[in-house]
Formats: structure tokens, C-alpha cells, sequence
């Protein structure tokens, strides 16, 4: 027999020897599968200096918010020095903060105490232009023969005043601006102060790869890549054909198959992953990928090579036309069947559409519609992206006078459109001056009028609330194994206004979920799709109004205006 100081010195050496493998098995799993990710709007969350405007110390304050709501990452939209004519998604440095957010001091801190609450960081890479005050713009606009030269798109007029081509800017106008200095235009898809880099140039690429590299070594989980189908342009610059009407700007509709989404841009994607993946902790790339459908969105997965992004956001279904049960099934379906086993990224909010609430609200039932899209967020098998605000039901503020406006688009537009600022107040932290976000009551934008019965404070304490809603959704999709990682199956129920389906968890737990896009009570039995499984679920949440607890017979699930249900099949 050996003797107990043998048996426990062996017992050690075996600890020792096994724990630096559970956690290197516990660092590979894949977290960004089962992620909750929260975009912050820096400018907009949480002023810590009494500026009126957000900064990254405001955000480290809040971490311990983000915590208890459940999030597994922020993506940041941009921090970085930028003259802010697109509040950031200009920038004229890439490897430092912009003072009015903060410093790198400042960054670094709010990684480290990120880090210790298992928050994750994703930095936006606004790779398709920088600001026009970068030094690389300034010096590829000197002359013809600079290093720096072919950094950029620069063309030839087709004669005095006559842009390269017809091509426009999806921020209005032409998508060429004459420099003087060159005599040629350069080109810009978006604000003429942010003209597009040459990525046919390899220099190009080189030097993005490292600002990427810069912010990697300092351990952030990944990027949100800006406007990624936008990199490469048709070289030919042939027109593009003109459609019928014209756009909010007052141009000409036009095509954009020759401004957007070319082929060379997956080598790019390829190359970047490479480089991604050489670095340890499962580093995550997200795509800003607006694409016309399925087929499209699994080519920057790679397809069924799996090599390019891991999570192209998914636009599809969050951004559909309208509230719709059949065109809901079906991109939900496409995602789980048409992406080579893909892992989808579902996404309903951001910084430049206006809330869900104002896209698919019918104005009596927006809060029950809320609920029921958070559950298609939190409970189906989707990586689930949500922008900050939505957990309150935060409205979308459109402003009512030009004069207000500050996103440029709104006051280019106006008053066809009125720009991005409704969607990006500030968050509404309790009832106090400017909602808590600032002890300024000048903001840099104005804070929604309902802030005083909308916001995180009183929502915590009312036990219907929105945010009570996604907490207890988010935590199912941590604690619940079906929830959490089980197998999706879309079920048909015969009801033409229900979405549902089950999840399955490795251990036989079976969770069914089901969604009522009627405006009128529904009653569905989910018991035939259902097939062999049990007849009664027990209710785990339930959202519009629906019984909280209890056992839900499947032969008659009850289910109220634009209620949702999640239930464990007994
Ligand atoms: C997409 C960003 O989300 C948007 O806010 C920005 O204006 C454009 N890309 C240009 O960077």
C-alpha cells in the first residue's frame, strides 16, 4: 500500500500537471459562440468628466453594469484621434485615443478591469478610408510622386469639373472631390473628408495588419470591421447603371455593384484571419456586412472552408422590411441551413438604424414586440449583438428641426433624411440630471424626454421591465445547456404568425420557443411538430404578457399579442 504522504504527493504532481490543461481547455472554447456582445457608442454612454460627452472612463465605471446584465464583450465604435466629422469613424490616428474620450492610460485600465469581469473587448477597424487629416492622407495628397502616393484612389477628370465617373457617396453627392494640389479627384464612399485607402496597394495592407496587431498584442478580443465590403473598387471604374428616381440626397439612384462587395476583398479577409489566428484566446473578426442574402453572407465565413470571418453580422434578419412570421422563419431558417454550418451572428440595433422599436412598432404593442425580438436574439443559436440602450427600451429621438442636427447626413438630407442622431442619445441611467449619463446638463446630444420613467434605475426595480426581460434571458442563455449550446430545430406549427423551434442540449434537454408576430391572443398546439416529446413544457420565461410559471399543456400553447414563450418539455 502506498503511504498516505505518497498518495497525496502524487495527487499533487497530478494537479499540477492537469491544471495547466483545464485551462487551456477552458481558454479554447469557443466564447464568441455563445457571446452576448454590447455595442457602446463611446460619446453616448457614460461621461465621467462633466464634458456632455461619453468617455472611456465613464465606460469603466458602468463595467460592473455590464457585468450583471450578462454581456460577454463590447465592441467599441471608434475611440481613436479623429477630427469627428463622423463622430470617429474619421480617424487620423489609429494607435492612440482621442483626447475628448480619454488616454491610452485610460484604454489600458479599462482592458484590465474589462479583463477581471471576463468582459471582453472588441475595437471597431475602420479599414476603408481614414480621416483626410491622417498624416497619410496629407502626404499621398502632396504630390503625384510621394511614397505615399498610390495609398489612395486617385484618378484623372474626364475634363475641367468632370469626376472620374458617375459614382456616388452613400453619404450624397459624388463620390469624388477634386484636390487641387494633384489636380485629380480622389475617391470617397463616404464623407469627402474620409477618402477610401487603395487596397490593391500591398502597402497598404501592411500597415493595416499592424494597426490591427498594435491593439491585438494589448490583448483585445477581436474587431468590428468597419464597412468591410467597401475595401476594393471596380479598377475599370466603368459607370454605374442609373435606376429609376432618385435617392435622399436628390442623386440619381444608381447600382453599387462596382463600389461595393468585389471578390478581392476575401484574400484580404483570408490573409487577416491568418494573421488573427496566430495570436492565442480564440481572437474574434466581425464583419459590418450589409449583403442582399444567404448565399452572399456565407461567402465571408469562408463557405465551408471556415477561413475568413467568424461572424459576419447577419443583417437579414434584424433588418427586415417589416415584422413579418413567414419572412422571419425564413431567414432564421437560411441561417441555421444555408452557412455551412457557420456560426450565425444576428444583430436588430446600431448606431445607424433606428431602434427596433421605431422599424417594427405598431405603436400600441412596442413593448411586447421588444421582447419578443429579444427572445429571437437571446434563444435562438445566433451569437447575439445588442446596442447599447436596448435592454431599457431606450426610444429612437429623431430630431424635429435641422438646426438640431449634428449627424452631417441629417443636415445634408434634411428633411428626407434626418440622420443617425436619434439612435445614439444618451443612455438613460436613473431620473437625475441628464439621466445619469453626465452632471452636465448640456449634452452632446439631448437626452430622450422620457428619461424619468425610462431608464436603468426604475427599470431595475419593476419586475416587467425591458431590463428585467434581458437579464433573465441572458442569464438562460448562460445557465441553460439547451439555451446555451443545444441544437436548433425550426418547427412548423401550421400557425402562420408563430415562429418556433426547439433546442436540444447534448444531455436530452429539450427547450421550445415559440413567437407570436399576431397582434391578437394566439393559441397553437406544438405538440404534432413537437413529435414524440413530452405534452407539457414548464415555462422558463415568458414575455407580452404570459403566465410566468408553470406547465404549459403543447397541445395549446397560449400566447398573447406579439407574446413569446420558452418552456423545457417535461
Ligand atoms: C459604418 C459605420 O457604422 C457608420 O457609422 C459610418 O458612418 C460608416 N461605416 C463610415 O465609416
Amino acid at each position: 500500500m502506498p503511504s498516505r504522504k505518497f498518495t497525496a504527493l502524487w495527487l499533487l504532481a497530478l494537479g499540477l500537471f492537469l491544471t495547466p490543461l483545464l485551462h487551456a481547455a477552458a481558454a479554447d472554447e469557443v466564447w464568441w459562440k455563445h457571446a452576448v456582445i454590447y455595442e457602446i457608442y463611446p460619446r453616448s454612454f457614460q461621461d465621467s468628466n462633466g464634458d456632455g460627452m461619453g468617455d472611456l472612463n465613464g465606460i469603466t465605471e458602468r463595467l460592473d453594469y455590464l457585468k450583471d446584465l450578462g454581456v460577454d464583450a463590447i465592441w467599441i465604435a471608434p475611440l481613436y484621434p479623429s477630427p469627428q466629422v463622423d463622430f470617429g469613424y474619421d480617424i487620423s490616428d489609429y494607435e492612440n485615443v482621442d483626447p475628448q474620450y480619454g488616454t491610452l492610460a485610460d484604454f489600458d485600465r479599462l482592458l484590465a478591469e474589462a479583463q477581471k469581469r471576463n468582459i471582453r473587448i472588441i475595437m471597431d477597424a475602420v479599414m476603408n478610408h481614414t480621416s483626410d487629416k491622417h498624416p497619410w492622407f496629407i502626404e499621398s495628397a502632396s504630390s503625384r510622386t510621394n511614397p505615399k502616393a498610390d495609398w489612395y484612389i486617385w484618378r484623372d477628370g474626364k475634363g475641367p469639373g468632370k469626376p472620374p465617373n458617375n459614382w456616388l457617396s452613400t453619404f450624397g453627392g459624388s463620390a469624388w472631390q477634386f484636390d487641387p494640389a494633384r489636380n485629380q479627384y480622389y475617391y470617397h464612399y463616404f464623407y469627402i473628408q474620409q477618402p477610401d485607402l487603395n487596397w490593391r496597394n500591398p502597402q497598404v495592407e501592411h500597415a493595416m495588419f499592424n494597426m490591427l496587431r498594435f491593439w491585438l498584442d494589448k490583448g483585445v478580443a477581436g474587431f468590428r470591421l468597419d464597412a468591410v465590403p467597401t475595401l476594393f473598387e471596380d479598377p475599370t471604374l466603368t459607370d454605374e447603371k442609373i435606376l429609376p428616381g432618385k435617392n435622399k440626397f436628390g442623386d440619381p439612384n444608381e447600382e453599387t455593384k462596382l463600389q461595393e462587395n468585389l471578390p478581392e476583398v476575401h484574400g484580404v479577409i483570408r490573409r487577416m484571419r491568418t494573421m488573427v489566428n496566430t495570436y492565442p484566446n480564440n481572437r474574434v473578426l466581425i464583419g459590418e456586412t450589409y449583403l442582399p442574402n444567404v448565399q452572399e453572407l456565407d461567402k465571408w465565413y469562408g463557405g465551408a472552408k471556415h477561413n475568413e470571418l467568424q461572424l459576419p453580422m447577419d443583417m437579414q434578419v434584424g433588418f427586415e422590411k417589416k415584422l413579418d412570421a413567414n419572412e422571419f422563419r425564413q431567414r432564421i431558417t437560411d441561417a441555421e441551413t444555408k452557412l455551412d454550418g457557420n456560426q450565425p451572428l444576428f444583430v436588430f440595433d446600431n448606431h445607424d438604424n433606428p431602434r427596433s422599436a421605431a422599424r417594427y412598432g405598431d405603436g400600441v404593442h412596442n413593448k411586447a414586440i421588444d421582447q419578443m425580438l429579444a427572445t429571437i436574439l437571446f434563444t435562438t443559436h445566433s451569437t447575439a449583438m445588442m446596442y447599447y440602450g436596448d435592454e431599457i427600451e431606450m426610444p429612437t429621438t429623431v430630431p424635429t428641426s435641422k438646426d438640431q442636427v449634428k449627424d452631417p447626413i441629417g443636415i445634408s438630407g434634411w428633411p428626407q433624411e434626418k440622420g443617425r442622431d436619434g439612435e445614439r442619445t444618451p443612455m438613460q441611467w436613473n431620473s437625475s440630471t441628464a439621466a445619469g449619463f453626465s452632471t452636465n446638463p448640456n449634452t452632446w446630444l439631448p437626452v430622450a424626454p422620457d428619461y424619468k420613467e425610462v431608464n436603468v434605475e426604475v427599470e431595475s426595480k419593476e419586475p416587467d421591465s425591458m431590463l428585467n426581460w434581458y437579464k433573465k434571458l441572458i442569464a438562460l442563455r448562460r445557465t441553460d445547456p439547451a439555451i446555451h449550446d443545444g441544437v436548433m430545430k425550426m418547427l412548423e406549427t401550421g400557425n402562420q404568425q408563430i415562429v418556433a423551434w426547439t433546442r436540444k442540449a447534448p444531455n436530452g434537454e429539450v427547450v421550445v420557443v415559440a413567437c407570436s408576430f399576431a397582434a391578437e391572443p394566439q393559441s397553437v398546439s406544438l405538440q404534432k411538430a413537437l413529435g414524440g416529446s413530452g405534452k407539457t413544457a414548464k415555462t422558463l420565461a415568458a414575455s407580452g404578457g404570459g403566465e410566468q410559471n408553470g406547465t404549459v399543456d403543447l397541445n395549446a400553447v397560449s400566447l398573447p399579442a406579439y407574446g413569446s414563450i420558452v418552456a423545457q418539455v417535461q
